[in-house]
């Protein structure tokens, strides 16, 4: 183990951006065990008067999501809403096609909603556009959101919810570009029908949030002409298009596992050009910005759920996307985070997908009780501290090739100004699987600032997790001795090979 050294100054007020509080978004859908038996056990003694788990409940909380995006997904392409509101005892049993299992609609968009705000989270809510179109969108938006006096939302007031769900964010549609979704269209096809969709609602309530389906990957055969495409019809009348990203363990090596995120990055930034784009085309005003609504790594159970759903389909609560985190998995969610904050002058929103279960930071046993995976603890601190102004930084790192990308910098970092406390957060990971990063750490223009506190998540065994038998396995650690105050502004600060860092400081204050 040797040691490398490299390079960081940031300057009070180089902005890229105020970091959105939706960027912390998670994803809840109709898949496996993530409603039933994740968020919803009836009979489970930690469950509430409704059905929802309240130790589920907390450890939500304790992420600060605030928002959450339902009910797919997949799941959503085929979805009829009217089958999941009403009596539990009149809800009919149908095939989801898209998981091949038995959706009962047991949860709907009442529970689901009502869950979510007491939560603490606003929904976003995904419409069908695979199987359906503008009438069914404008009947969900009067069912959730008319106060009262229609039929629909007259019939939500008898269905035990008087108070309008008020849901102001809506994506168009699921990965519509997918040959795998149900009622798959062109991006001309789709392009109309979400431009027509978008345009009624908005008829309804112009302030409604909407989420162009943009490509399900960088791999699909028509990114990014299909966001070219479809933007060229909905440009006027949406104001988001959404990215989906998972990564997965076929690479070369762990250099080439956590360099991942720089396809995150060159995502991201395709995306952006091609939204403006089609704004140059439109000779428009607005910037579309980027809804990042499913992200994660997802790899670990896909043979086995292939198996599940060709050999045993049609079950109740399947076990699917159960995905076991190791710590290695956390040190590249903590990468996209960053990239994420990186990009906050045009990543608005995103959501790590699934909350409970299903490729999820939260698992929960059937009757038992749940867990914090690794994967959850950037996500927490990220979202507790990765709040308010996104730093442009000067980075110098030493770098490296992987199998699949050149110039890897081992320093992956990003750091956030509070601007009501003036807190200033580092989160840093060290790519560097033998050397320890020392990083000369310069603030410009800040008055003095003290170390507060370098938290970490480190490990010898990179495959390392947290299992119902083990669930601290894997947490975090408050390092000391790690970052030397040099006076003026100038740190030094020790990272460790392999771990993910929150390095926090505070202004030093002097009494008059
Ligand atoms: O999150 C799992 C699935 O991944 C979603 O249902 C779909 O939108 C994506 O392909």
């Amino acid at each position: 183990m040797g040691s490398q050294r490299a390079k960081l100054s940031v300057e009070d007020g180089n902005v890229i951006g105020l970091v959105d509080r939706n960027v912390f978004g998670s994803f809840v859908e109709h898949l496996g065990r993530c409603v039933y038996q994740g968020i919803y056990e009836p009979g489970h003694p930690a469950a509430d008067a409704y059905g929802f788990r309240k130790d589920v409940m907390d450890l939500v909380r304790e992420l600060g999501i605030p928002m959450i995006r339902y009910p797919g997904g997949n799941f959503v392409s085929s979805y009829r809403w009217e089958d999941g509101v009403g009596p539990l005892e009149r809800r009919p049993v149908r095939l989801s096609s898209a998981w091949r299992s038995l959706e009962t609609n047991q949860v709907g968009v009442n529970e689901f909603s009502s869950w979510c705000r007491r939560v603490g989270a606003e929904p976003m809510m995904a419409l069908n556009l695979g199987t359906r179109g503008v009438e069914a969108a404008l009947d969900l938006l009067e069912y959730c959101n008319h106060p009262s006096g229609t039929y629909l939302s007259d019939l939500r007031c008898r269905h035990g919810y008087p108070e309008p769900h008020n849901i102001k964010v809506w994506c168009l549609g699921n990965e519509m570009d997918g040959d795998w979704q149900v009622g798959h269209k062109t991006s001309t096809e789709y392009g109309r029908l979400a431009a027509e969709t978008a345009r009624a609602m908005k008829m309804v309530d112009p302030d409604l949030k909407l989420v162009c389906c943009g490509s399900s990957h960088t791999g699909v055969p028509t990114f990014p002409q299909w966001e070219a495409e479809t933007l060229s019809h909905t440009y006027d009348v949406v104001d988001y298009v959404s990215l989906h990203q998972y990564f997965d363990d076929n690479v070369a090596d762990l250099g080439d596992f956590l360099a991942q995120s720089m396809e995150t990055d060159r995502f991201i930034r395709t995306v952006v050009a091609v939204c403006d784009y089609v704004k140059a085309i439109k000779r428009g005003k607005k910037d579309i910005m980027l809804s990042f609504d499913e992200w994660n790594l997802w790899y670990h159970t896909k043979a086995q759920d292939d198996d599940t759903m060709k050999n045993d389909p049609w079950q109740g609560v399947p076990k699917l996307l159960e995905d076991v985190y190791t710590f290695q998995d956390s040190l590249l969610v903590g990468c996209m985070l960053i990239t994420f904050l990186k990009h906050a002058d045009r990543l608005k929103m995103a959501c790590m997908a699934q909350l409970v279960n299903v490729i999820a930071p939260i698992m929960t046993q059937e009757g038992g009780p749940c867990c914090r995976q690794t994967t959850f603890y950037p996500f927490l601190h990220v979202s507790r501290y990765g709040r308010g102004e996104a730093l442009r930084s000067f980075t110098m790192s030493p770098k490296y090739d992987s199998k699949r990308f050149t110039d890897v910098p081992y320093l992956e970092s990003v750091m956030v100004k509070d601007p009501d406390t003036g807190d200033l957060t580092l989160f840093a990971v060290n790519r560097s699987l033998e050397d320890t990063l020392v990083v000369d750490l310069a603030l410009h223009g800040f008055q003095s600032y003290q170390l507060e506190t370098h938290l970490v998540l480190e490990q010898e065994d990179l495959q390392a997790a947290n299992t119902p038998e083990q669930p601290n396995r894997v947490v975090p650690a408050v390092r000391k001795d790690s970052v030397q105050d040099l006076g003026g502004g100038q740190f030094q600060i020790s990272l460790n090979p392999a771990s993910w860092n929150v390095i926090r400081f505070s202004p030093v204050y002097c009494r008059i």
